[in-house]
């Protein structure tokens, strides 16, 4: 068991702290090999536990960590698929936390069904859609009608996806109203 641990690529100090976790709250590391189903055997206490912070630090360094209910989970396993890949740039994630953030953001993608903007992206997409961005996802669209191609051409906005242009909270995920200023 401990040989095919060894395998699976898991740094030290991540494995480290699994167990540390694992004391402290009585989770168990599973190491178990992928299933056929292609879901990842992660213990989802750890997932839940550490997920979010280890999304913020592998994906809110080049833009916005996008919030995993934005994006169903088949967008963010295609996403996943194409690492390193990652819209034209190289993307260097270690094994261990590439895994732990893909079974975070599929545990709280859009059709995981325990937010509201999640439900609001699902109750417009056509089972034909298959996002690859936020930003192309109809429910991004029909949100933002009201903004002018003139204001998606300014440079300060550059495009879409820069959220913080407007949303001036949305590193820390907040796009409520209150939050938000057209520039222009
Ligand atoms: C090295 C920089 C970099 C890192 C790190 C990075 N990305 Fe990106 N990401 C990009 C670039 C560049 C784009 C394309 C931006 C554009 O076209 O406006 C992009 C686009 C995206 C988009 C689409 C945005 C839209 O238009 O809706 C998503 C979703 C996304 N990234 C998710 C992730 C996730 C998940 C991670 C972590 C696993 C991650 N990114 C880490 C550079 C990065
Ligand atoms: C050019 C400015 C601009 C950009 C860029 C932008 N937004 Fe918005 N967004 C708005 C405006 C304006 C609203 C409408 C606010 C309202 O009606 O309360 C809005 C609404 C929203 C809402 C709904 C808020 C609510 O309370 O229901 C969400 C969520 C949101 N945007 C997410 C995003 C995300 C994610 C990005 C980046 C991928 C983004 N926005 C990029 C301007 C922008």
């Amino acid at each position: 068991m401990a040989g095919r641990q060894g395998r699976r690529g898991l740094t030290v100090s991540t494995l480290g702290f699994a167990m540390l976790l694992g004391i402290a709250s009585g989770v168990v590391w599973i190491g178990s090999s992928r299933s056929a189903s292609g879901s990842d055997p992660l213990a989802p206490a750890l997932v839940a536990a550490v997920g979010k912070q280890m999304h913020q630090d592998a994906c809110g360094s080049c833009h916005v960590a996008y919030a995993p209910y934005f994006l169903p989970a088949d967008s963010w396993r295609a996403m996943a698929d194409a690492l390193p890949e990652h819209f034209g740039v190289r993307l260097h994630l270690d094994e261990s936390e590439r895994r732990v953030v893909v079974a975070w953001l599929l545990a709280k993608a859009a059709d995981a069904g325990d937010s509201v903007i999640g439900a609001e992206v699902m109750s417009r997409m056509a089972t034909s859609d298959q996002p690859r961005r936020v930003t192309a996802t109809r429910w991004f669209r029909h949100r933002h009608l009201m903004i002018s191609r003139s204001t998606w051409a300014l440079p300060v906005v550059a495009t879409p996806a820069n959220c913080p242009a407007c949303h001036h909270d949305a590193h820390q995920g907040i796009f409520d109203e209150r939050s938000v200023h057209i520039p222009g």
